[in-house]
């Protein structure tokens, strides 16, 4: 039988609050979205290559969860802020002062402008309510990233893979959708973008998305 939420942060509340294995809590446990070792490192050093991750970077993890990616990204930079609309899924995350936490929605970040050398943000813009919100939230990650700053948006479903993604995955067991994006809706959106196609070894969802890199 089909569970019911209202939206997707209430859906990660409650993973969250159950607790866990981080992957499982993350979402990366079963199917096309399991994330082995192997895939998370990679994706860790797509981040570091792609954002040219320093020690002196203030680097923005936005949607981080329960800090799955953050833990390892937090290694490369001088702090780490992970932004998430779940506190239940913060709690999750490594207790470390190098990684500050706040809850907030992604289209309405409590930071001043310009206070990110870098921002990163993996598998969140399939949860969002609509294309309206995802360009409020890409007008929120301009405005806090510092001008010459860069930002790697990743995992974003791609609309022209949909039916053949659809066709492998196992059917939701709960009501919830994922929005799906074509390409044009980011580069008709912001000037100074490039979009990869980014194929994660052992995580198969990737075959199925793809990223950003916006330079401010
Ligand atoms: C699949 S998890 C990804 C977490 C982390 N980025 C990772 O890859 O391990 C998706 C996260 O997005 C968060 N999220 C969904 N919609 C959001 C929004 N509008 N603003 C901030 N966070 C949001 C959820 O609470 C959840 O923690």
């Amino acid at each position: 039988m089909s569970k019911r939420y209202k939206n997707w942060v209430e859906y990660y509340e409650l993973k969250g609050l159950k607790g866990g294995d981080l992957k499982k809590v993350s979402g990366y446990e079963h199917g096309l979205a399991q994330l082995t070792q192997m895939g998370l490192k990679s994706i860790v050093k797509v981040a570091k290559t792609r954002l040219n991750l320093n020690s002196k970077d203030i680097l923005l993890d936005l949607g981080c969860g329960a800090g799955l990616l953050t833990s390892y990204l937090k290694n490369q930079v001088y702090a780490v802020v992970g932004v998430d609309a779940s506190l239940e899924m913060l709690k999750n995350a490594d207790k470390d002062s190098k990684f500050i936490k706040v809850v907030a929605m992604a289209d309405c970040l409590p930071f001043p402008d310009n206070s990110f050398d870098k921002i990163f943000c993996h598998s969140i813009f399939q949860y969002f309510p609509n294309y309206q919100y995802a360009a409020k939230v890409i007008a929120e990650i301009l405005r806090v990233l510092q001008p010459g700053g860069k930002c790697l948006i990743m995992d974003i479903p791609d609309l022209d893979k949909k039916k053949e993604y659809l066709k492998l995955k196992k059917p939701d067991t709960h009501n919830l959708k994922r929005i799906y994006y074509k390409k044009r809706y980011f580069t008709d959106l912001i000037p100074s973008i490039d979009v990869f196609e980014e194929i994660i070894p052992d995580y198969k969802n990737s075959y199925f998305r793809f990223d950003l890199l916006i330079q401010k």
